[in-house]
Order: C-alpha cells, then structure tokens, then sequence
C-alpha cells in the first residue's frame, strides 16, 4: 500500500491525512467544495500530499477513508472502490444526519450502510471513537505501556489486518469487535465511545455495550 485516499477532509480527515504522511504514505484528500478548497492543508501537508476530487481519490487509494457526514454516504464514488479496503470513521447523528430509520430501529449499523452502497469493496470499521485532535497527540510506539487502543470491526480478515497495521504504524493498538454488524458496540452513547481505552479496557466496554432498546 502505497497512497491512502481520503474522501472528506475535515477534523478527522486532515489528522489521518496528517498521520498517513508522517508515516510515509502519499495521500489524496478531497472534500465537497473541490480541490481548490484544499490548498492550505496541501501546502502544510507537504509533496506526499495532493488534493483532488472525490473521485480522484477514490480512484489513486489502495485503501480509501470515508470520512463525511454520514447522511452524504450515498455520494461516494462506488465503482472505483470496487476490491479495496475502506476505511469508515462515520457515525450517526440524527440532528446532523436526519433520521435514518433502520439506524433508529437498530437493524443495521453505520458500517454496513456504507458496505451496502460499496458492494465489492471491504468495508472496515476504524477511529469513529476517538476525539479528532486526539488522533496526533495519543499515538505511542507499539509496546508502550497504557498505550491507547482503538476498535476496528469488518467482514474481511485480510481487509482488517491492513487496518490494523495501519493503526499500529499510527500509534495505537487495535481491538477487533468482529464483523460490521458488531460496529454498535462502538456506537455514540456506547462506553468505549470517546474515552482513551487501552485494549483491555476496550474489550470490557464492547461487551458492556448495550442496544438503545435495551437501556
Ligand atoms: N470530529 C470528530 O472528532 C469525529 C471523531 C470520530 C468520528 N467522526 C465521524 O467522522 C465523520 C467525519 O467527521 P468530521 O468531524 O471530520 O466532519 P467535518 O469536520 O464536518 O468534515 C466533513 C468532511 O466531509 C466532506 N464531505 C462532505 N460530503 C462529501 C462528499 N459527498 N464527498 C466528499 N467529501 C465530502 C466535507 O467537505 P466540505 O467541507 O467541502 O463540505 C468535509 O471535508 C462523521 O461521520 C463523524 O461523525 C468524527
């Protein structure tokens, strides 16, 4: 893997965009205003990092991030994503995102919305449960004691090792909730969502989580 595409480059991300590059990824961020609107993170950012559209990104990542507002998930580009990973930071919020009612009757979960628009690609839940300024200031070297962990879930085995690496060479340890349909755990309201956790804390709080209909 060699470039990391980034569809939305907001709080979250410009920090990945900001951590990719620092680990020696090129990245192409875009946004929905169009890659003029990018130029001063580009330029802070570095040669590593290009601005362009959605699709452009889409198309030059070996892994792509989806990072929008969740009610805009049906905008991103699907065929160029066909056989990648990518990667799904979004979380729902109803006053932001109106109101999804399979999301509101917990049917399915965030993540396997995004894999239902993205049929071919291997979705895998990361970072939607870590502050965005956190995301420079909390990575340690792997092995650090108390080091902080983050919960990835997805369908695809192979798809989550990239992942993980990619957490660990971004400075934190990884959780595995299992596959997306486990991504509530994680959810806004959970335990897990927000706090930095090592990994065995993370562990406790997935399985603390409970369903909305259940508290
Ligand atoms: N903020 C956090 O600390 C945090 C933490 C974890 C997870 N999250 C979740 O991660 C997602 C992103 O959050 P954020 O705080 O980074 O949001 P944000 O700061 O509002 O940034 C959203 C980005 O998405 C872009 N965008 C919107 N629609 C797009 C589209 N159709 N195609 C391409 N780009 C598009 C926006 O571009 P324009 O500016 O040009 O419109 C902007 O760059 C949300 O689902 C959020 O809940 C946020």
């Amino acid at each position: 893997m060699a470039t990391i595409g980034l569809i939305g480059a907001g709080h979250i991300g410009s920090q990945i965009a900001r951590l990719a590059v620092a680990s020696g990824y090129d990245v192409v961020i875009s946004n929905s205003r169009g890659p003029q609107t990018l130029s001063a993170l580009v330029e802070e950012l570095g040669a590593k990092a290009h601005a362009g559209t959605a699709l452009e990104a889409a198309k030059a990542g070996d892994v792509v991030v989806v990072t929008i507002p969740l009610k805009n998930y049906r905008q991103v580009p699907v065929e160029p994503l066909a056989g990648k990973v990518v990667i799904d930071t979004n979380n729902y919020y109803p006053q932001r995102d109106g109101h999804i009612p399979e999301l509101d009757d917990e049917s399915t979960t965030t993540s396997e919305l995004l894999q239902a628009h993205l049929p071919k690609s291997k979705v895998v839940k990361a970072f939607n449960h870590i502050y965005a300024a956190e995301l420079t200031t909390h990575g340690q070297p792997a092995g650090s004691k108390g080091r902080r962990a983050l919960v990835i879930a997805g369908d695809d085995p192979a798809a989550k090792r990239t992942v993980t690496h990619l957490l660990d060479q971004f400075g934190f340890d990884t959780v595995d909730a299992g596959p997306l349909k486990e991504g509530w755990r994680i959810q806004r309201d959970t335990p897990g969502y927000g706090p930095r956790r090592t990994a065995e804390e993370l562990r406790r709080d997935l399985a603390a989580a409970k369903r909305y209909a259940d508290r």
